[in-house]
C-alpha cells in the first residue's frame, strides 16, 4: 500500500533537511510533505500497516490539519512545525490519556530549552505562553492495525506566525514562539528537541508509571483558572493520579473531568 494519496505531496529535501538534525532512536523513518491534509492521516496510514515506534510525519503545510474536538488546525506554509509521531505503548486503554500529558510536558521542556520562554501547560496538553496558545496535540488511539495498536500523537507548534496569521477569531488567544519573544528557532531543531524529549518521558511513563509525569505536569500547569465543562463549572485545582482534572464547583464539592473540553 503506498503511504501516499494524490493530495500528498513528499518532499526529499524537507526530509532530509528534518533528518538531518535527529539523534536519537525516533525519527527513523521520517516522511517529509510539502504539502498534505493532515500529517496525522499519513500516520494512520503507515501505522495501520505496521510501521514501527518512532515512526515521523512531518509536513510544511496541511490542508485540512485536525485539532481536538474536531476543530480544524490553520497554519501558514512554513510558519508552525506540524508533526506526527507514532507510539505503540504497551498501556492498558484506559491509561492511554497518559500519553497526552507526558507528550506537554516533553512539547514544554523542548520549547524552554530551544526559544527560551516560559510554558505553561492548561489540561489536558494545551501549551501556553502568558494566557496565549502556542502549541497542541492531538492524541489519536486506535487499538488494531498491522503492528497492533497504537496512538498517532500529533502536535502543532506555532513558530514564526505574525499576528496577521491567525484567523482572526483566535487572535486574542493563540501566538507563537516569534510573537511571544522566543529565541529564533528552525523547526528542524525543534523538532530534534520534542523527540529527544519525548523518549524520555515516554521511557519514564513505561518505566515508572504516571506519578513522575504527574509531578512534572503540576510544575507547570495552569491552575486556579474558572474552567466550565461539560456537567458545570467551578476552579481547576489539581490533576488526579489517572490524569484527569479536578475541579472545584461553587458549593465546595471537587469533581474529577476525565476527558471533554474545558474552556
Ligand atoms: C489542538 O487542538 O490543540 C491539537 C492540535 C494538533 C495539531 C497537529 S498539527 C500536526 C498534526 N496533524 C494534524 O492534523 N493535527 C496535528
Amino acid at each position: 500500500m503506498s503511504w501516499t494519496t494524490p493530495e500528498d505531496h513528499p518532499d526529499p529535501i524537507l526530509a532530509r533537511r528534518f533528518g538531518a538534525r535527529l539523534r536519537g532512536r525516533w525519527g527513523r523513518p521520517l516522511y517529509a510533505l510539502g504539502s498534505t491534509p493532515s500529517t496525522q492521516t499519513v500516520l494512520h496510514r503507515l501505522a495501520a500497516d505496521g510501521a514501527p515506534e518512532g515512526t515521523v510525519v512531518v509536513a510544511d503545510h496541511q490542508t485540512r490539519g485536525r485539532g481536538r474536538y474536531g476543530r480544524s488546525w490553520v497554519a501558514s506554509p512554513g510558519r508552525a512545525l506540524l508533526a506526527s509521531i507514532l507510539l505503540r505503548p504497551a498501556l492498558p486503554p484506559p491509561r492511554l490519556g497518559e500519553i497526552g500529558l507526558a507528550a506537554a510536558v516533553a512539547a514544554a521542556d523542548a520549547l524552554e530549552t530551544t526559544a527560551g520562554v516560559a510554558v505553561r501547560i492548561k489540561w489536558p496538553n494545551d501549551l501556553l505562553v502568558g494566557s496565549k496558545k502556542v502549541a497542541g496535540i492531538l492524541a489519536e488511539a486506535a487499538l488494531e492495525g498491522a503492528g497492533g495498536g497504537y496512538v498517532a500523537l500529533g502536535v502543532g507548534i506555532n513558530v514564526s506566525q505574525g499576528p496577521e496569521e491567525f484567523p482572526s477569531e483566535l487572535r486574542g488567544r493563540a501566538t507563537s514562539l516569534a510573537l511571544a519573544g522566543g529565541r529564533p528557532v528552525g523547526r528542524e531543531a525543534l523538532l530534534a528537541a520534542l523527540l529527544a524529549e519525548l523518549e524520555v518521558r515516554y521511557r519514564t511513563l513505561s518505566t515508572e508509571g504516571f506519578p513522575p509525569i504527574r509531578e512534572a505536569w503540576l510544575a507547570r500547569a495552569v491552575l486556579g483558572q474558572r474552567v466550565v465543562y461539560g456537567g458545570g463549572e467551578g476552579v481547576a485545582v489539581d490533576l488526579a493520579p489517572d490524569g484527569g482534572l479536578i475541579v472545584r464547583n461553587g458549593d465546595g464539592r471537587l469533581t474529577t473531568i476525565v476527558s471533554g473540553e474545558v474552556g
